[in-house]
């Protein structure tokens, strides 16, 4: 079984992903808050001396640990984001970590929200919208964050690009839309973001299994929603990432 750590294990996408998972793979944690479902380091992610044991051994990170808060202040990501994502990745290099998965954020690009035709989607005015004809975004479009949040996951891809060019670390980032503790839609943006707890752990699974080859990649996080305006296509050809829930259904 391959050995996946999981950052901030204790929130709720790592509750989601080690309870889907941890029959497939040997799972283990590092959190500041205590976690009983798996073994779990007790430590703070910013204190590279304190986490590194837990990376000793590890075939594949995933970086969960930070402030999920997308208004968060700067000084919140300075202290917290930032540092979390810098120290796993270095612990990862150090570690001889094969392939680093970090938890990004549709945040790095929501300025797109403000224009059309997202912006009549993410409020449901969908009459306003021709349905087939409007441009996904793509990641491979330019990033526009929505806050020193957004800015901070942007950072953390990177910070990511570089340890896979310098040091061969293989990297994903997930742009992840919306995980909630529901699974389903809690207001109309939602009807697009959303992302299942099934189709998380899809993606997530498409990650640890993708072919060694994949040296860095970025995937949105989003279930195969009717009015989603991500563009997963190429998690489909590079990854193999099939989401088969689609928000629509809860309307
Ligand atoms: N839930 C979503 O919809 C969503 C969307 C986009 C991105 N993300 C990202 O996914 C990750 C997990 O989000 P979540 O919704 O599970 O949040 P969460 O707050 O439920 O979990 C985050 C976990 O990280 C831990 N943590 C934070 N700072 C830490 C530190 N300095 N040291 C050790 N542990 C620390 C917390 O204790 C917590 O258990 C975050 O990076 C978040 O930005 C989540």
């Amino acid at each position: 079984m391959k050995k996946i750590l999981i950052t901030g294990i204790s929130g709720l996408v790592g509750g989601v992903i080690t309870g889907k998972l941890k029959d497939k793979y040997t799972i283990t944690g590092v959190d500041r808050r205590k976690f009983n479902d798996v073994p779990t380091l007790q430590a703070d992610c910013t204190n590279l001396e304190r986490v590194l044991p837990a990376f000793n051994g590890i075939d594949v990170v995933i970086d969960l640990a930070s402030d999920p808060n997308q208004y968060s202040e700067w000084d919140v990501i300075h202290k917290t984001n930032l540092i979390c994502t810098s120290t796993a990745l270095e612990a990862s290099r150090i570690s001889g970590v094969e392939r680093y998965i970090f938890a990004s954020s549709n945040h790095v690009t929501g300025m797109y929200e403000f224009d059309s035709p997202y912006k009549e989607i993410v409020n449901g005015d969908y009459s306003k919208v021709d349905n087939k004809n409007f441009q996904l975004l793509t990641t491979q479009m330019p990033i526009r964050p929505d806050g020193p949040y957004g800015i901070g996951k942007a950072f953390g891809e990177a910070a990511g690009r570089y340890y896979s060019d310098k040091y061969g670390l293989s990297v994903m980032c997930l742009r992840i839309g919306t995980l909630n503790a529901e699974s389903a839609p809690t207001n109309t943006r939602q009807f697009s973001t959303l992302l299942t707890h099934n189709d998380l752990a899809r993606l997530v699974i498409s990650c640890i299994e993708a072919s060694k080859d994949i040296r860095f990649g970025i995937y949105y996080g989003v279930s195969n929603n009717k009015w989603k305006f991500w563009d997963t296509s190429n998690s489909l050809q590079e990854i193999n990432y099939k989401p088969e829930d689609d928000a629509e259904s809860f309307r």
